[in-house]
């Protein structure tokens, strides 16, 4: 049985010591843990704390902002920039790399995050979540370009996501397995509820947002007619379909229960790529998918090996169960 008593910073601690991590990856994931548990807390109030709703302002991504991606911004930025270890922050909602302000010691890592994810689920109280991607450079990064950020998902050191939902949970990997931690509100602190988190190789459960289907490639639309066809179709089994419109919510379901999640290329998403981020949503989760024992592919490759040179640059993303993933890539091979 998993031992409910160890606390996120102890768990840390027990890996630093068991795989000899580094001293500054436990700092720093310390600071995102806090950053986490911070929003956490301004989330839970909703209405009554004027938190929800939308501002005038739009993104470095052309999106509405709401206030709470503005608010989740600024947290990460204020709990991770005291950690001393960073050299840069990047995030979806920053049109620049954060420098590091002069009074603190910077550091080789670099942070890159979706301050908070499923945002137009805010307003409707639905579940929502932050995630984070973490690399570690050769030298304390230039911030005056990217150039030294633009690296491939296969470099992440660590990566992990929380989830704000009926209990807020921190997923993390430092490339040693995933890990699933609860916020225990009584002492302010995750605690590890789910060691070792493992993704089923086969699954009955897939994840898309439908109404996009007469924009989607061929090899999409056939994958998901055979699964909707039920047991008259190929498959010859029923597959239940889920779309929660929070990918950290629905990466989580995965996780626990096996399935797959897409968000594909389609004609209204080609001239950007795609739909989701490469740096800050499909490169963490296809490093959680992977140290789970699934597959991330963008229908034509695995995703962490796409060579960045956009910060804010899209991809097609297909993760979850590995024999799912590998039946959707065989049908774009087929098409192509
Ligand atoms: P964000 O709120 O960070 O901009 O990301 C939202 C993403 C992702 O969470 C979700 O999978 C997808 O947008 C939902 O898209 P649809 O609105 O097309 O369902
Ligand atoms: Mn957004
Ligand atoms: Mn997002
Ligand atoms: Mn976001």
């Amino acid at each position: 049985m998993t031992d409910t008593s160890m606390t996120f910073i102890q768990f840390l601690l027990d890996e630093r010591r068991r795989l000899d991590t580094d001293r500054d990856l436990t700092t720093l994931l310390h600071s995102v843990a806090t950053a986490c548990k911070a929003i956490s807390n301004a989330l839970k109030n909703g209405a009554l704390a004027d938190v929800l709703g939308s501002l005038e302002s739009e993104n470095v991504q052309g999106e509405t902002q709401k206030k709470l991606d503005v608010i989740a911004n600024e947290i990460f930025l204020k709990r991770c920039e005291f950690s001393g270890v960073l050299g840069a922050m990047v995030s979806e909602e920053m049109d620049h790399i954060y420098e590091i302000p002069a009074k603190f010691p910077k550091g080789r890592y670099v942070l890159l995050f979706d301050p908070l994810d499923g945002s137009s689920n805010i307003d409707v109280n639905v579940s929502v979540g932050s995630i984070f991607s973490i690399l570690k450079l050769n030298d304390v990064p230039d911030t005056n370009s990217y150039d030294q950020v633009l690296r491939p998902g296969v470099e992440q050191v660590a990566a992990g996501y929380a989830l704000y939902g009926p209990s807020t949970m921190l997923v993390l990997s430092t490339g040693s397995g995933v890990h699933g931690f609860t916020l225990d509100g009584n002492i302010g602190e995750f605690r590890l509820t789910h060691r070792d988190i493992t993704i089923p190789a086969d699954c009955a459960e897939f994840a898309i947002n439908m109404s996009r289907e007469q924009w989607w490639e061929p090899p999409v639309q056939r994958y998901v007619k055979e699964c909707v066809e039920g047991e008259a179709g190929p498959r010859g089994k029923y597959i239940n379909m889920r779309w929660i419109a929070s990918m950290v919510a629905e990466v989580h379901r995965v996780l626990m229960r096996g399935g797959v999640f897409m968000y594909p290329i389609d004609e209204k998403t080609r001239d950007k790529g795609g739909r989701l981020r490469l740096f800050y949503e499909a490169n963490p989760m296809a490093f959680l998918i992977e140290q789970a024992g699934g597959a991330a592919s963008t229908g034509r490759g695995r995703i962490m090996e796409v060579a960045p040179k956009d910060p804010h640059q899209r991809v097609p993303v297909i993760l979850g169960s590995r024999n799912e993933v590998a039946l959707i890539e065989q049908y774009h091979a087929e098409h192509d």
